[in-house]
């Protein structure tokens, strides 16, 4: 491989930002391109009032509710390093798309809101993160406000999550009485308010401020370092393999809002953020980053991102080699080939051509159907498919019809697109053909609803079957349709795999008890 797309593979760093919603994470993104001069005033990006990405009009929902329900990748230059962020949708309702985001990224950044603490959205996030065992880097915001002990937050991190922490910094002092932080990785103190030439102040090799200063004579500085102290005796090590496997996560804590404390996390956070990473196939061997042939997978489709052309977009997570704009990949699941000539790159507020881009970057392909999410496409004369995305299981159920049968197929057309996509699953009941649809949360009908209308032209008539206890069945071939019943339905799936939707956890106990020779297992 040529020496200088080497260098730029190896510059790459892929991360998402995790947050329950409200924690923060816009607030971070924005000030993260103003750091790489993506944007000129941190402010602009994505304002939920402004409305400046709402560019498509299936965006109007978000709009109306204020929440963002879209994922997009944002890229910056910052100290000879490339950075792709990717967006994920806050909304707790809207998960599925955050989760196959999760797929396509090299670490994620935990921002935790520190009044709150861990809310039920960073916990499944943070879930699939640590399945994938990648790192995971906490920024704890929101310190100029007055919120929880900043011990008790780690506490949280180790008991809640699981993981194991090392504070970089420690907070001094906190809400109006927010002094900076105190260094514990670059071993100086940060202040928070300072003038021009004294945002650092030097520690000896106690660990105490060099020179006399004014923060000295604060209970808060004596805290901080009574409580750096325990860290220092108490606390985990500082481990860079262990960062690394995602089994120690190193927390930063700041203040997005008021800009504290973000420019050293990126910097800090692209020291140790891993390059773009091998990726494993079906046929057992990894794709190596730097293999000479270009190759990627499709994480994500979104149809009508714009609604002057009635385009779909799939996203693609390259994982190796070298783009470049008019090359031709197959894609072994269907054997075909395509001359990549339409290919878009996300920016800050802008789509813009791309022409070239290489393994860790994310470019969007015109596809007029032919795509399907975990799409493996290949710029050589190899065949391989890289492993396959989760899916996640549903715990929302409608029945779904059209309004008006005369538009029979259109509606099959929207709901095979919007399956393909990933917005939404697919089940259909025996015999009768009845279509179901399966979502991890109640906005994906809605927005499901939203877009038949506006893109497809079609009403639909949804019917709630309530939550349903889905389970797949490993030994297919033993299961009778005598087996379904009330509280334990049977249905396909878009795979034409059986699928029990039970009632309850309750029912699904019975029906074992009943059946122990029916292997039932979950997706993610
Ligand atoms: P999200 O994307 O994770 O949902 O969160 P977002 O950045 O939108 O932030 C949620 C709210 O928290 C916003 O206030 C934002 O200004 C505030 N916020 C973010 N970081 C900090 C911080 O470090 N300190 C403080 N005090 N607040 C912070 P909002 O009033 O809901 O929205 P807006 O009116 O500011 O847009």
């Amino acid at each position: 491989m040529d020496k200088s797309i080497q260098e730029e593979i190896a510059s790459r760093r892929t991360f998402a930002i995790i947050s329950h919603p409200d924690a923060g994470k816009t607030t971070m993104t924005e000030k993260l391109l103003y750091f790489g001069g993506a944007i000129r005033d941190a402010g602009t990006v994505k304002g939920k009032k402004t409305g400046k990405f709402a560019t498509s009009d299936w965006m109007e929902i978000e709009k109306q509710r204020g929440i963002s329900v879209t994922s997009s990748v944002m890229q910056f230059d910052y100290d000879g390093k490339r950075v792709n962020i990717l967006d994920t949708p806050g909304h707790e309702d809207f998960s599925e798309d955050t989760y196959r985001t999760l797929m396509a990224v090299d670490a994620a950044v935990m921002m935790v809101d520190s009044g709150k603490g861990i809310e039920p959205q960073t916990i499944k996030l943070f879930k699939v993160c640590r399945m994938r065992g990648i790192p995971i880097f906490t920024f704890m915001n929101k310190m100029d406000r007055q919120g929880k002990e900043p011990l008790e937050l780690m506490e949280e991190l180790e008991e809640v999550l699981g993981i194991e922490s090392y504070a970089m910094n420690w907070p001094i002092g906190m809400g109006k009485e927010f002094l900076g932080v105190y260094d514990r990785f670059n071993h100086r103190i940060e202040q928070a308010r300072y003038d021009a030439e004294e945002r650092f102040l030097e520690l000896d090799e106690e660990g105490e401020l060099k020179h006399p200063h004014a923060m000295t004579e604060t209970s808060y500085y004596e805290q901080a370092l009574e409580d750096v102290l325990l860290l220092n005796e108490a606390g985990n090590e500082f481990d860079e393999e262990r960062v690394a496997k995602g089994e120690l996560t190193p927390v930063f804590f700041g203040s997005a809002l008021t800009n504290f404390g973000v420019q050293t996390f990126l910097e800090t956070f692209l020291q140790f953020a891993p390059p773009p990473q091998p990726r494993s196939t079906k046929e057992e061997e990894a794709v190596s980053p730097y293999s000479d042939e270009f190759s990627g997978f499709i994480f994500k489709i979104q149809a009508n991102m714009n609604p002057m052309h009635r385009d779909r977009i799939a996203f693609v997570r390259i994982v190796s080699g070298a783009f470049e704009r008019g090359m031709t990949v197959t894609v072994p699941r269907i054997s075909k080939t395509f001359k990549l000539t339409q290919t878009t790159q996300f920016l800050a507020d802008d789509r813009e051509t791309v022409n070239e881009a290489v393994a860790g970057d994310i470019i969007g392909l015109h596809d007029t159907g032919n795509y399907q999410i975990g799409d493996t496409v290949i710029g050589g004369k190899s065949s391989f498919q890289f492993d396959a995305l989760p899916q996640f299981t549903p715990e929302l159920f409608v029945r779904v019809t059209a309004k008006n049968v005369m538009k029979s197929k259109h509606f099959h057309k929207g709901i095979l697109q919007l399956v393909q996509e990933g917005a939404i699953q697919y089940y259909r009941t025996l015999h009768t053909e009845e279509v179901l649809l399966g979502a991890v949360g109640q906005l994906q009908f809605e927005v499901f609803e939203h877009r038949m209308k506006n893109e497809y032209n079609v009403e639909v008539r949804m019917e709630h079957i309530g939550s349903k206890v889905a389970r797949w069945i490993e030994n297919e071939q033993n299961v009778k349709e005598s087996m379904a019943g009330q509280r334990a339905m049977l249905v396909k799936d878009r795979y034409d795999n059986f699928v029990f939707l039970f009632e309850n956890d309750f029912a699904m106990r019975w029906f074992h008890d009943k059946h122990p020779e029916i292997q039932l297992y979950s997706l993610l």
